[in-house]
């Protein structure tokens, strides 16, 4: 495989977009074409950070500011990035992440208010790496959201938000796909798994 092949990949959308049951069917397709592939997620993906998921995604939606949770999602990110994703992509592997930065940057970035700026900022300063191809699955939020209340977890912070929320993220990620064309290939998630299965593992071959 070239150095420079596409084997960070990250996959983004809204709550309840599938991106979780595609990132497993990724990983199962990559493997049977022969790749050592690590499936990771975020918030989360190393003990430290699995500790700062619970503090993020639980509780009240006004627990944390959106500046407070800039700071949490990055420094779980930090050690994320530390402890299993830069190990895993030297040892050779692809590495699929459920999350990364383009969800701080519309989670946090534009939910209450402009906070794109800090968030890059501060990514620069304490991540400074992007992934090297984003998959947006991209859906109807009203449609994800009923979805994401289905599963009745105690995860639900940003789903508490509202559908209003939602279709702004929804908008968030559509903006930042657009603005960077070589990194992002949207995929229409509102179909049947196996058709949006296809699609993303189409584009992901393409820049593999
Ligand atoms: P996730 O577990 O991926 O939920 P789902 O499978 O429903 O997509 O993500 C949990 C929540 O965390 C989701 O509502 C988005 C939020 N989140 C942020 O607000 N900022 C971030 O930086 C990340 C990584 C997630």
């Amino acid at each position: 495989m070239s150095s420079n092949s596409a084997r960070f990949i990250t996959l983004e959308g809204v709550d309840g977009s599938g991106k979780s049951t595609q990132a497993r069917l990724l990983k199962d397709a990559l493997e049977a074409m022969g790749h050592d592939v690590l499936l990771t997620r975020e918030p989360g993906g190393s003990p430290g950070a699995e500790e700062i998921r619970a503090l993020v995604l639980e509780g009240e939606p006004d627990r944390w500011s959106a500046e407070t949770e800039i700071l949490l999602f990055t420094a779980a990110r930090r050690d994320h990035l530390e402890r299993t994703i830069l190990p895993a992509l030297a040892e050779g592997k692809v590495v699929i992440c459920d999350r990364f930065v383009d969800s701080t940057r519309v989670y946090q970035g534009i939910s209450r208010g402009d906070l794109r700026e800090v968030v890059d900022k501060l990514h620069a300063l304490m991540i400074g790496r992007e992934a090297d191809m984003t998959l947006l699955f991209d859906m109807d939020p009203a449609v994800g959201l009923s979805r994401a209340k289905a599963r009745q977890t105690k995860e639900e912070r940003f789903e508490d938000f509202g559908l209003d929320l939602q279709v702004q993220m929804r908008e968030g990620f559509l903006t930042l796909a657009k603005a960077a064309p070589e990194r992002f290939a949207i995929v229409d998630a509102g179909r049947a798994v196996e058709a949006v299965a296809a699609d993303a593992l189409a584009a992901v071959k393409a820049r593999l």
